[in-house]
Order: C-alpha cells, then structure tokens, then sequence
C-alpha cells in the first residue's frame, strides 16, 4: 500500500546477518508490569553477550545500535564483548525519551508536534535527565510558555513514559516508538547525516563522567559517534546527570566490570 521497497527475510541462524553495515539490538526480555529495566540485568546480559558474539564473528565491521534494556548497561557490554570501537557502538534511548518529552509538550499546548524540540540525557531509566531549559517550541525555551509544576509533570511522565506502556500492554514493552527511533539513528549514520540526537554513548571525562555509557548529545554520521557534545549544564542539571551516571556504575559492578 504505502510502496516501500524494503526486502525483509526472517531468520533464526546468525549466518544471515554477515557482513551487514549496521545491527540493531533488540534481543532480550521485556519488562512486566512492576518491573524496572534494571530487574532484567542479568537474564538480557547473557542474551545480549551471545548476539555480540555472533556479531563480532559475522560482521565485525558493523555499526552496533543497542536498544536491549537496562540500555546504557547492554550498551557497555556490547562494546566490551565485541571489542569494537566505542564510536561504532551506542545506545538507542535519548530519541525515544526525547520524542515522549515532545509529544507530552505538544499535548500540553496543542502546538504540532514537529514545532517542539526536547533533550533528554542520563540513563535510560528512573533516573533520566530531560532538560527543559534546551527543550523549545519553534525555539521559544518551554519555560516561557509552560509552568514550572507542569514541566515537572511532564519530565516525571517521560521518564515513566516506557513504564505506562508496560502497564497498558501487560504483556510487553514498547515497539513502534523505539523502532522509529532506531530508524532514526541508523539513517543518519547510512545517509552520514551528522544529526545531533541524545545517544547513550561512551564517555572519557566529559560531563565529569568515564568509562561507562550514558545518554547525551552526539553528533551521527558515516563515523558513528563522531562527537559528544559537552554542554554547559548547570549544577542542579550536571547533578542529575552524574547521580544517574553513578547507579549505573555500580550496576557495571554487577556484570563483573
Ligand atoms: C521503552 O522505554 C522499551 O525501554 C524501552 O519503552
């Protein structure tokens, strides 16, 4: 009907995949209800370890998309397990958290959803950092139209934004949302685009914050993460980040890093 040209081929044999430019990883258990994306650490460490090693044998050129949760967690060991580059391996979860944040401030004005921007950084997980300061409408800074209770609303329901769909599906997490998202990080990598879009990516010192994966803005083109943008956030906003940056850490410990 819409006339798209994509040629899809389902397969359970690994061998299929060789040589490919570009994996997204979505292997893993989803949450129930009452669950957090952390509870699945262990059981998604083992499932995504064997798709890295297979990633690693059949197409160790490839551009690795993570979106396995607990992300910036599976992110890491995506990266550890196969050995690539870490500009070659990051996190699908800043424009998915992005794209709710928008769509939560779109309702709340009634404004198209295609006029409003939003930067969601950190963990993908309770601990998220959306940042309402570089959150805008048709580049008005949201603060200047909605009011500081609401923005907390909206930055709570974002952060819980996976979490409602859990408890509505019951019997899954999310799809159509994180498969757009995906789709966009995977266009501007082939396309060498260079879009600026929050990524859970490796960190060497920016934000304060190394050797770990966590959610902030990168620029995405044909190099993969081709630049972390290191923003000069403010002391409430750079203590969020690096709160949500510290549980992670000692969630690494657990996977034995
Ligand atoms: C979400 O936030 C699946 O973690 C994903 O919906």
């Amino acid at each position: 009907m819409r006339g798209y040209n994509a040629k899809v081929t389902g397969t359970n044999d690994y061998k299929d995949f060789e040589g490919a430019d570009i994996v997204i990883v979505t292997a893993g258990l989803p949450r129930k209800p009452g669950m957090t994306r952390e509870d699945l650490l262990n059981m998604n460490a083992q499932i995504v370890g064997t798709v890295a090693q297979n990633v690693k044998k059949f197409c160790p050129k490839a551009f690795v998309i993570v979106v396995s949760n607990p992300l910036d967690l599976m992110t890491f060991h995506m990266m550890k397990v196969t050995g690539f580059p870490t500009n070659r391996v990051f996190g699908q979860a800043g424009v998915l958290d992005s794209i709710r944040f928008r769509a939560f401030v779109a309702m709340e004005l009634g404004v198209a959803m295609s006029d409003t921007q939003a930067m969601v950084l950190g963990g993908h997980g309770d601990t998220m950092v959306p940042l309402p300061r570089y959150s805008t409408v048709a580049g008005i800074p949201i603060g200047e139209l909605i009011s500081a209770e609401r923005i907390k609303a909206i930055s709570d329901r974002c952060a819980d934004g996976g979490g409602e769909i859990v408890r509505l599906l019951k019997t899954g997490s999310a799809y159509y949302a994180p498969a757009a998202a995906s789709v966009d990080m995977c266009r501007a990598v082939l396309l060498d685009e260079k879009k600026v879009l929050p990524a859970s990516a490796y960190l060497t010192g920016q934000y304060g914050i190394k050797d770990m994966y966590i959610g902030v803005p990168v620029v995405l083109g044909a190099g993969g993460v081709e630049k972390i943008l290191d923003l000069k956030l403010d002391a409430t906003e750079l203590g969020s980040l690096q709160k949500s940056a510290s549980t992670y850490k000692e969630h690494l410990k657990i996977l034995g890093y």
